[in-house]
């Protein structure tokens, strides 16, 4: 095997060659994806990352000892052919980019040779992704993911040429930095040099991407890995990877500028898509109150409406205690779905009280125009009617409404407004909806910690004319922070930052840290403050995140190449590993470990 590629030379990837290559000679390389004898006559579909090319192998005097090889071929080994390219004598596959042409070989050598696979290497597997996460490095090879990792490559790659075009520098910062938590759990690494302490593994580069906007860089970017150790999902992993940019001398309408054009460029580069400028923007107060969220689909209707009003003194204790309670009561009108069986609907209260909802009011409008509701008995006739005009509703329409403080009426009907739009199919997956969401509460209440935190992060600036009120008010002030959402996915956020050491210091009290405190934690950012600092804002997408949506994947570990499951490890390593007890003595550690419930769902 030592002279495997001795006098061979790659000179074409399967499916680069065509019908304008017919006549030559080739040098082809790659994996057997499928060996058919026909006696006398041998076909091989051969793969390599851009696609299958077929090649024959006939018995004759000028493949010689060829013949034998080809005949042993099965799937999976890796050869490396020499042939002309010729037309298909058999006639033509439609379905193959390379189906107009076949090689003829000439010389065959068997590279390696391959076992079975613990499952067929192919596009759409139906494999278990668990085999598929044990086995990823066969897994990759099968079309989607290898289609999935080159679009990434040409996303980032696209991105990297237009940032510097624009005149951002890439610049590296430590992943060995300081545990710094506000937000997610960190990720810690222990010492040996300094036993008993830790390094935390950045959640993202913010600090550091400010300290150069201190030192003049005054427009950074860097494609930067980031780790939280949070509960897992769909669209989370623990290390992922940011788009991660900061801008001196700037405010909202330059970051969102410069990304917009950032953003068309991608689309179009990365898969066709015009996308028109400039994005519609939207505040998050009419996020929230139009859809129940702060990052909305806009690519259906069934819009949140606010009956508070309508339903006020009316007879139905649910609503009425809402109200007085300084909550509301919002619905939705599920187009067309009057005739929902009970049991359906049952199914959407409960969906409901996932998120925190005490139950789920609904109003059936009949075709003939009467009511079938879980409150009607509570009501009047005129009060009905007044609700149904209220929320447009039409024979054959479902009124779904919830009665609570503010925050849970949104998430509940922002959520279920998803889910009856999937159960109904009015999504139209076509449709690449980008939406700016601005003027971000700068606070959120927290009632475990009975505490302020900051909505994005503790550096963000509050809105110019909300700022008198950090003091007197401080749940009422909105943020220089925007989100930029595509079809209901966070893509990415970012704000303009504070940089006043007095008002940083104010934010700092208005979260509950002692002065000391701050300065022990984020010292080096406040004192940095003080040596001459730019106005700043900045932004970050989440890399996987974009590629997902880009290529209609239905999860982020379809454009990772090693991701982690839902526990956080990798199934392929076994990562994350008990350890030497020679390394934990290194250290200094000692394991602590509690008994584990086996209460395992
Ligand atoms: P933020 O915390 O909003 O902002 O993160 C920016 C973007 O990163 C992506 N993201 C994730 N992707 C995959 N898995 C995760 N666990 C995960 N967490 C976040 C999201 C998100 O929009 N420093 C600020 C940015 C700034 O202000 O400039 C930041 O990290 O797409
Ligand atoms: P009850 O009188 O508790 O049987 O409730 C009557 C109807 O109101 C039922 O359909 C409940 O699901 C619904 N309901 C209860 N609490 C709420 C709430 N907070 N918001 C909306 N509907 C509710």
């Amino acid at each position: 095997m030592a002279e495997a590629m001795k006098g061979l030379k790659r000179t074409h990837r399967c499916a680069e060659l065509a019908v304008a290559n017919v006549g030559e000679t080739v040098t082809v390389m790659g994996w057997v994806q499928k060996q058919r004898n026909k006696g006398g006559i041998i076909f091989v579909d051969l793969r390599d990352r851009s696609g299958l090319l077929q090649i024959i192998f006939e018995e004759s005097d000028v493949l010689a000892e060829g013949f034998a090889k080809a005949e042993k071929l099965r799937s999976e080994f890796v050869i490396a052919v020499v042939g002309t390219v010729e037309k298909r004598a058999g006639g033509i596959n439609e379905n193959l980019k390379t189906g107009e042409i076949e090689i003829r070989a000439k010389e065959i050598r068997i590279l390696s040779e391959a076992e079975t696979p613990p499952f067929p290497i192919e596009e759409d597997s139906k494999t278990k992704e668990e085999l598929r996460l044990k086995y990823r490095y066969l897994d990759l090879r099968r079309p989607d993911l290898q289609r999935n990792l080159m679009l990434r490559s040409k996303i980032t790659t696209t991105i990297r040429a237009f940032l510097a075009e624009e005149g951002f520098l890439e610049i590296e910062t430590p992943i060995l930095g300081k545990s710094t938590p506000e937000g997610a759990r960190d990720y810690l690494v222990p010492s040996r040099v300094h036993p008993g302490t830790f390094y935390g593994l950045p959640q993202s580069p913010q600090l550091f991407k400010q300290l150069l906007m201190c030192s003049g860089y005054d427009r950074y970017f860097q494609i930067a890995k980031c780790f939280r150790d949070e509960d897992l999902r769909a669209d989370r992993q623990p290390e992922f990877t940011q788009v991660d940019m900061e801008l001196s001398f700037v405010d909202v309408d330059d970051v969102i500028e410069v990304n917009e054009r950032l953003l068309k460029k991608v689309c179009k580069d990365a898969i066709g898509l015009d996308i028109t400028l400039p994005i519609p923007r939207m505040t998050w107060q009419e996020a929230m109150d139009r859809f129940g969220s702060d990052k909305p689909d806009t690519r259906f209707d069934m819009e949140l409406v606010d009956v508070s009003e309508t339903v006020a003194g009316c007879g139905f204790g649910v609503f009425t205690g809402a109200l007085e309670n300084g909550g509301s009561v919002r619905g939705i009108n599920a187009k067309g779905q009057g005739e929902m069986p009970r049991k359906k609907i049952d199914a959407l209260v409960e969906f409901a009280k996932g998120f925190g909802a005490k139950g789920l009011a609904y109003l059936s409008i009949l075709p003939d125009g009467s009511y079938k509701s879980s409150f009607a008995k509570f009501m009047t006739e005129e009060q009905l009617d007044a609700l149904v005009k209220k929320m447009e509703g039409e024979p054959g329409d479902l009124l779904l409404f919830a009665a609570d403080k503010n925050v849970v009426v949104w998430d509940v009907l922002g959520n279920l407004r998803l889910e009856v739009a999937k159960q109904m199919g009015i999504i139209d997956e076509s449709k690449f909806n980008f939406l700016w969401v601005t003027e971000f509460p700068l606070l959120e209440w927290n009632e475990e910690a009975n505490r302020f935190v900051a909505k994005h992060h503790p550096f963000t600036m509050p809105m110019d004319e909300d700022l008198q009120y950090l003091d007197s008010d401080p749940g009422r002030v909105r943020a220089k922070a925007y989100d930029i959402i595509l079809n209901g996915t966070e893509l990415g956020g970012g704000s303009v930052r504070i940089f006043q050491s007095d008002v940083q210091e104010k934010m700092f009290e208005v979260l509950g840290f002692e002065k000391e405190d701050a300065y022990e934690r984020f010292g080096f950012l406040l004192n940095a403050f003080k040596y001459g600092v730019p106005p700043h804002a900045g932004l970050a997408y989440g890399l996987d995140r974009l590629v997902m949506l880009l290529v209609k994947a239905d999860s982020i570990r379809e454009v990772i190449a090693f991701p982690k499951v839902k526990d956080a490890s990798c199934i392929m390593t076994d990562a994350p590993n008990v350890v030497d007890q020679v390394q934990l003595d290194e250290l200094e550690l000692a394991l602590n470990l509690k008994e584990k419930e086996e209460t395992e769902e």
